[in-house]
């Protein structure tokens, strides 16, 4: 059967992918398509409705994006979000004020009862609310059901054909009642909800079969949370005829090179080969201390690495890779989303040209889908919910030049944080938490003696994407216990500090 679904055409608002997200948490299917996606595109996509996104533009500026005129045709619900609202109005025959700044914010919207949209919500709602352009007139056909202060046409809608307008976020968390709207707006489209973690798992561990046939697969275990989830996806799908290959490059945390071997091969039984090759990086990286040239040589290594461990497992025609949605949505769209980690980042990602077929089984889905796959194929929640770790690894928390003592010394104060982290309950809600150690030595006492050891930095943010942070307020008494802990238990360490500095100016890494 298939799946009912709803297509969102992002105009370049920021909450763009929030929209899809909570769509999916109302368990409906719904997919980003370019603004200018035509009509006949869609309608080969048969979705049950449509909403037409937020943008930063006025629909007065020249080349601001327009949406294909006969989508208003395929006889589907239509939602117009803030720029969606507007550029619906203007199109259909409707006069949309300019005005010169656009911002966001906080406001009283009223309805006067008469939406068929809007049923759910109180007379008077705060909402998240776009001022900016206009509409003055709505186009002919539709009433007016909604308004604010600065907007007295705050909500627009031709119950017959099925259009809607609303000049406020619905999908974000500090619009009251805006779940609910979505909601009706799915009830009016007549979707079926049966998005769920049960449903998406199946269909992904299927469309692999279907993809692969009788091959065999590849893939890279990086540690990391993505490629592990479509590990599993192919491995439910084709069993022993995945291979995965985990490189230790000796930049890794503690103990993690064991808890791969423990986790995938031994608990949930994947063919595993494991490469010791710490050895071989360290001396690639001796007396490098430049973070640039660290990260071009460990992406080096790792593609050297990968390619004569793979040369020895015969022939194979796939790769697997843990490419997410909003990764697809950024290399599809027209000026999509913005807040995904750039891929300079990636160090440990493998060229084209080794010349595999890919097969990227989280191409649908979001991280906190991939979660939920995850947790369904027996993973962890301890692994699941892992904070992010950079490719090149510990190699850009140990300042200037890496030696293997150095990364010895790291691992143990680095285990200390995050331990005690975990232990203040507070690892899931921070983005990251980790230790860096620092090329200073300074003075200390021990006893009766004078030492001169090593810095340790810790680093602990807020962040809800990693493109801007900011330093997380630890409870000093978590910071004193931590403290001296790595003191006394991390030999060679003997001062600790705290990073105070956000992003921007700073980055969360300190390489
Ligand atoms: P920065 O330090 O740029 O980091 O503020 C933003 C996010 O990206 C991660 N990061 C990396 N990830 N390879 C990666 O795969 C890298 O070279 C890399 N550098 C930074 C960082 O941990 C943070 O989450």
């Amino acid at each position: 059967m298939e799946r009912d679904r709803i297509a969102i055409l992002d105009f370049g608002s920021q909450y763009t992918q929030l929209i899809a997200r909570r769509f999916r948490e109302l368990q409906v299917y719904s997919e980003i398509l370019p603004p200018g996606t035509k009509a006949a595109a869609l309608r080969a996509r048969r979705p049950r409705g449509l909403v037409l996104s937020g943008g930063p533009d006025s629909v007065h500026d020249k080349g601001s994006p327009r949406p294909d005129k006969g989508i208003f045709e395929l006889g589907i619900p239509v939602l117009g979000v803030c720029y969606g609202m507007q550029v619906m109005s203007h199109l259909l025959g409707g006069d949309v004020q300019r005005s010169g700044k656009r911002e966001y914010g906080q406001a009283t919207f009223e309805t006067n009862g008469r939406s068929r949209l809007l049923s759910a919500l109180p007379a008077k709602a705060r909402v998240w609310m776009s001022h900016g352009d206009s509409v003055r007139r709505p186009p002919g056909g539709f009433t007016v059901v909604g308004s604010s202060e600065s907007n007295a046409v705050a909500a627009v809608e031709s119950a017959d054909r099925k259009l809607y307008g609303i000049m406020f976020h619905p999908e974000v968390n500090h619009s009251e009642g805006g779940t609910a709207v979505l909601a009706r707006f799915l009830d009016l489209c007549g979707c079926r909800r049966d998005w769920s973690s049960a449903s998406f798992t199946q269909e992904a561990v299927e469309a692999v079969r279907a993809e692969v046939g009788s091959e065999r697969v590849l893939c890279a275990l990086s540690g990391g949370v993505d490629s592990a989830v479509a590990a599993l996806i192919v491995h439910e799908a084709i069993g022993d005829r995945l291979t995965c290959v985990f490189v230790d490059n000796g930049l890794l945390r503690k103990d993690e090179a064991a808890q791969v071997k423990k986790r995938f091969a031994d608990k949930l039984k994947l063919k595993v080969v494991s490469v010791d090759a710490s050895k071989r990086f360290l001396s690639r990286l001796k007396g490098v201390s430049d973070p640039e040239r660290k990260r071009k040589i460990i992406g080096k290594e790792f593609i050297d690495v990968f390619r004569s461990t793979t040369r020895r497992l015969g022939k194979m025609k796939f790769l697997a890779q843990g490419t997410l949605y909003p990764d697809v949505i950024e290399s599809t769209s027209v000026r999509g989303p913005s807040a995904v980690i750039k891929s300079h980042h990636n160090v440990g990602g493998l060229p084209k040209k080794l010349g595999f077929k890919l097969v990227e089984p989280l191409r649908e889905l979001f991280k906190d889908e991939v979660r939920a796959v995850g947790l369904r194929l027996g993973l962890d929640e301890e692994f699941v919910y892992r904070q992010p770790f950079p490719g090149p690894g510990l190699a850009v928390r140990c300042l200037g030049p890496i030696t293997k003592e150095g990364l010895d010394v790291l691992r143990e104060a680095d285990d200390v944080f995050v331990k005690e982290v975990k232990a203040a309950g507070l690892y899931r809600t921070l983005w990251q938490s980790f230790a860096v150690l620092l090329p200073v030595r300074s003075v200390g006492v021990m006893g009766d003696d004078r030492t001169y050891q090593n810095t340790i930095a810790l680093r602990a943010v807020d962040s809800a994407d990693g493109m801007t942070a900011d330093w997380a307020r630890l409870p000093h008494e978590l910071l004193a216990r931590v403290s001296s802990r790595i003191v006394n238990e991390v030999r060679g360490v003997n001062r600790v500090v705290y990073d105070v500095s956000s992003k921007p100016p700073s980055t969360i890494e300190w390489e």
